[in-house]
């Protein structure tokens, strides 16, 4: 016997140990485990619940994945003459961990980095221009705004820093049963309190000025979220945080990921929409007792039909034209739409030449080189953000054309754009793609409450997260919470829910 076999051999045998120990631990509840789970949506959210109920409940559970459209949802692209661009979810922080596993875990390189060039246009010129030199862009803020820039940056770390805190939770396997209890596992009080104010009063409140937070924050809460400096505190750090640098894309696309993620977690993709979800109970042959399932009702090209599952894991937003599930049979009843909207957030890629006058530059177009105008909030902007587009694929030696030649740009704003609006910021163009997108709630604060994540006893809610605020990792920071919640309450384990303190708790464990 050679050592290679004796090992294969040795290998087995603890296999074959270890799923005998399991067997008669588990002998007396035959349905240990649930044997079918739906996902309706296959967003980022929905296929990350895949991939993680997947590891939870181990490979014997067949993982049903609902979408009508594409695999992606809000991670899109459009074609423009031989490449892709990314119309929707664009960029990802370098600490969102998440993301970064799965790129890992799926073979996935990022994009190759382009250099890129900020500057800000007030609707009339461009009242701030990067450098290429970092000591000249320090300068000219230290000049502007005084430290401020600088203790921004350290008041958006220290956010991060106790956000990052969800990262060992989830390694330990602790979930919490609504978004509340997530953030102030992360941040204490003073996270509830973040989400509970405009961003504007909660930096005001740490003394940065008005001015400041016209001219510096709110061109980055309008290029993230189309919405000016009175959205929530906590969605406004993390859009802050989203101008840091070291942003990244996947390449190719950042759906790929999604695309892996159901692959990887060997879920079934039914192409179709989710119309109902009711109650049914079932006498059970082997107990005697009876036991509820939920009946997934579904239209799709073969038309319609029903399955029963034990889980549910609703990963699409519960709001007014984005989903319509009427939910049949539950006490207390849970609603097809909760309230508050989504923003519209209307892409546009243009493939044409930038009229560069129309922001007010008087650089020759041959040596313009800003690559993202972001926009302050003043009357009748008619625009969020203008940015130059690489492809998805960045091909070696790529270099972004200047100004003066044809490129690929995208603007965002609230309306679709006009041919007037078109004509004045376009010298020429051959060709307009638009898309509509309810992109991210339309925040408000002060808060009722966040939607629950617990919908009924085993069907939960993946999307009440975006409601502190949307993003793809915080979809992958829920997707992970749900299928922990999932897998503890239908084991019972109570004890890895909801727990207080786990900070201080858990710093004992490193
Ligand atoms: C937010 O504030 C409102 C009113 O000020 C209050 O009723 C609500 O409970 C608060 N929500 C949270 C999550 O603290
Ligand atoms: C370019 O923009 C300027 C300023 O908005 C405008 O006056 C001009 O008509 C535009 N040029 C073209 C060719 O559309």
């Amino acid at each position: 016997m050679n050592l290679q076999s004796f090992s294969v051999n040795a290998l087995l045998l603890l296999g074959l140990w270890h799923t005998g120990r399991r067997c008669l631990a588990s002998a007396p509840e035959l349905q240990a485990q649930p044997r079918k789970i739906a996902v309706v949506g296959a967003g980022i959210g929905g296929t990350a619940a895949a991939y993680y109920l997947r590891e939870q409940f181990g490979p014997g559970v067949k993982i049903d994945v609902f979408e009508p459209g594409d695999v992606g949802g809000r991670l899109a692209t459009v074609k423009i003459g031989d490449h892709e661009y990314e119309t929707g979810g664009a960029v990802i922080h370098p600490l969102n961990l998440h993301m970064k596993h799965f790129m890992d875990r799926l073979g996935i390189p990022p994009r190759r980095d382009v250099p890129s060039k900020m500057a800000i246009f007030d609707g009339k010129e461009l009242v701030f221009e990067e450098s290429d030199w970092f000591i000249i862009n320090f300068l000219r803020l230290l000049w502007r705004y005084g430290f401020s820039f600088l203790r921004m940056q350290m008041w958006v770390e220290g956010i991060l820093d106790k956000f990052m805190r969800i990262y060992q939770y989830q390694q330990y396997s602790y979930s919490f049963s609504t978004v509340e209890r997530l953030l102030h596992a992360m941040g204490g009080d003073g996270f509830l309190t973040l989400v509970n104010q405009t961003l504007e009063e909660a930096m005001m409140a740490e003394g940065f000025s008005q001015v400041f937070l016209n001219d510096v924050v709110a061109p980055i809460t309008r290029v993230n979220y189309g919405q000016s400096v009175r959205l929530n505190g906590f969605v406004g750090a993390v859009s802050l945080a989203g101008a840091d640098s070291g942003l990244w894309a996947v390449d190719g696309g950042n759906k790929r990921v999604c695309m892996g993620l159901l692959y990887n977690s060997k879920s079934e993709l039914v192409p179709a929409r989710v119309t109902s979800i009711a109650i049914k109970a079932r006498p059970s042959k082997t107990t005697g007792t009876t036991t509820s399932f939920y009946e997934v009702s579904y239209v799709g090209q073969s038309g319609s039909a029903h399955s029963l599952y034990d889980i549910v894991v609703i990963a699409t937003p519960l709001h007014q034209g984005k989903s319509d599930i009427a939910f049949s049979g539950f006490s207390p009843s849970v609603p097809s739409h909760y309230p508050g909207r989504y923003h519209q957030t209307v892409s546009t890629l243009v493939h044409g030449t930038l009229n560069t006058s129309y922001l007010g530059s008087t650089q020759l177009p041959s040596e313009f080189t800003v690559s993202d105008v972001l926009t302050t909030d003043s009357k009748g902007a008619a625009i969020s953000s203008l940015s130059s587009l690489d492809p998805v694929h960045v091909p070696q030696g790529y270099r972004r054309p200047p100004a003066s030649r044809p490129n690929v740009w995208k603007v965002f704003s609230q309306q679709p754009l006009s041919q007037d609006q078109l004509r004045d910021m376009f010298l020429s163009w051959d060709s307009v793609s638009e898309t509509r997108w309810l992109a991210y709630p339309s925040y408000r604060p002060p808060h009722r409450r966040t939607p629950p994540f617990i919908l009924h006893e085993r069907l939960y809610y993946l999307n009440a997260v975006e409601w502190a605020a949307s993003a793809m990792e915080m979809s992958a920071i829920s997707a992970r919470n749900v299928a922990l919640l999932a897998h503890h309450r239908w084991h019972r384990q109570a004890a890895k829910i909801d727990q207080e303190d786990l900070h201080t708790r858990l710093r004992g464990e490193l």
